[in-house]
């Protein structure tokens, strides 16, 4: 049977992605930092879906993880051909006032970690090909988002890794996908933060994560490049790709004056 790896799949975007994988019968390898509640979704996702699920604690922000996790997949013997690097965050804060430890732990979980899980993982890819690979950017990845400069710095990158891997890999028969979501309701910190700074645009832009994941592998599967979940977020995400980043900036600078 064919093993999905969800890096930050416990909680939020990345347990909806695993449900999604689960629903399809695919085996998986949860990776999170804390452990109750990767035992909760070990037994929500044993009990309701007929797959086995493992699951390791790590910190993704931390270098030596990505070797932890790439010997526990081979010491499961688990044959991975779904890679699904989840795990990030955008904080509260942001550049200049964020402290530099937070804005480098900011920068290894949503940016290094997605690299080296790729870059280690690749060998089994190759070897239980067909394979896919999802990286989770954002609809703030699209642009220089000033009140979010480190964040959307970091997810822009995940882009662009996504896309020269798409092609790097294609030989391979591994085919690679970037989930850039807007909004998703996965706590109560991200409900209020996109109604202060969003207002109605954030309204009618949110999804649930539900929703999230299961489109998430809906365009996996078909080997859609960028997926974008929700009409309204996928029109703003043309947008701001056609739009210049220097003028997106300058408008962002405007209204905050
Ligand atoms: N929610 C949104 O509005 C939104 C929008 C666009 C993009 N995204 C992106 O989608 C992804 C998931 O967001 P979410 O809202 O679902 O977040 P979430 O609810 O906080 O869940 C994040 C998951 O990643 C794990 N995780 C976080 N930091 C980790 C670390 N250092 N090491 C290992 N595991 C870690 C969490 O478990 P532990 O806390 O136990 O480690 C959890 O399983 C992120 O990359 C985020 O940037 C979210």
């Amino acid at each position: 049977m064919s093993w999905a790896l969800v890096a930050g799949g416990s909680k939020g975007i990345g347990f909806s992605i695993a449900e999604a994988l689960a629903k399809r019968k695919y085996n998986l390898l949860l990776v999170a930092r804390n452990h109750d509640d990767l035992i909760l979704a070990k037994k929500t996702l044993e009990k309701t879906y007929p797959v086995e699920v493992e699951t390791l604690t790590c910190d993704l922000s931390l270098t030596e993880s990505t070797i932890k996790i790439h010997d526990w997949c081979n010491d499961k013997g688990c044959k991975v051909n779904i890679l699904c690097n989840v795990a990030g965050s955008g904080g509260s804060g942001d550049f200049p006032e964020l402290p530099v430890n937070e804005v480098s732990t900011m920068l290894r979980t949503n940016l290094e970690s997605t690299i080296a899980l790729s870059t280690i993982l690749i060998p089994q890819l190759k070897t239980n090909a067909p394979s896919y690979i999802l990286n989770v950017g954002s609809l703030a990845g699209f642009a220089p988002i000033l009140i979010k400069s480190v964040y959307a710095s970091a997810k822009s990158a995940v882009h662009s890794f996504s896309y020269s891997l798409r092609y790097i890999l294609k030989p391979d028969k591994i085919s690679v996908s970037c989930l850039c979501p807007g909004p998703v309701f996965t706590k109560p910190s991200i409900v209020n933060e996109t109604m202060k700074q969003m207002g109605w645009l954030g309204k009618h832009m949110a999804l649930e994560p539900g929703l999230v994941g299961e489109l998430a592998i809906r365009g996996l599967l078909r080997r859609k490049m960028i997926i974008v979940p929700g009409k309204l977020a996928r029109l703003i995400s043309y947008i701001l790709r056609i739009l210049p980043d220097q003028f997106i900036a300058y408008l962002i600078y405007s209204f905050r004056k």
